[in-house]
């Protein structure tokens, strides 16, 4: 598992640089609250501790998820562990507007320090896996 991890964290830093030149997403954000709607679907939640304890969840109504901001959530470089809902991946950031490094997560993370992302994240964006 945590090879596989580690991979990802490689392969992401090599694609850093092509990531720059793709035009943002005009996808809407996610929303931090549960939201009682029928149509709502649960995207990913952020925790500021590991082992997903103390944790946002992000519901959306569409994929793909535009950038987020956790620094507006009041995560502001506090997240620790992370897991995305099943069929969605997302990337995750320093940046507030999805920029910086990144960080791609499909799953679950129960210490972003495995990936050298543990209390980093300010952003995320996600899509279909
Ligand atoms: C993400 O994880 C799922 C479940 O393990 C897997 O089926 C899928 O292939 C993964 N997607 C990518 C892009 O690695």
């Amino acid at each position: 598992m945590f090879k596989s991890i580690a991979l990802f964290a490689l392969l992401n830093a090599a694609l850093v640089s092509s990531v720059a030149l793709v035009p943002k997403s005009t996808a809407a954000a996610a929303t931090a609250e549960v939201v009682n709607s029928a149509n709502a679907i649960n995207v990913v939640e952020t925790c500021t501790q590991t082992n997903l304890r103390s944790c946002l969840q992000f519901t959306s109504t569409t994929l793909p998820v535009g950038c987020t901001s956790l620094d507006s959530a009041g995560q502001t470089n506090d997240v620790e562990s992370v897991s995305t809902a099943s069929g969605i991946q997302c990337t995750f950031f320093t940046g507030t507007l999805c920029n910086g490094n990144s960080q791609l997560i499909n799953g679950t993370i129960n210490d972003l320090a495995v990936v050298g992302f543990s209390n980093v994240a300010n952003s995320f964006s996600c899509v279909s896996n």
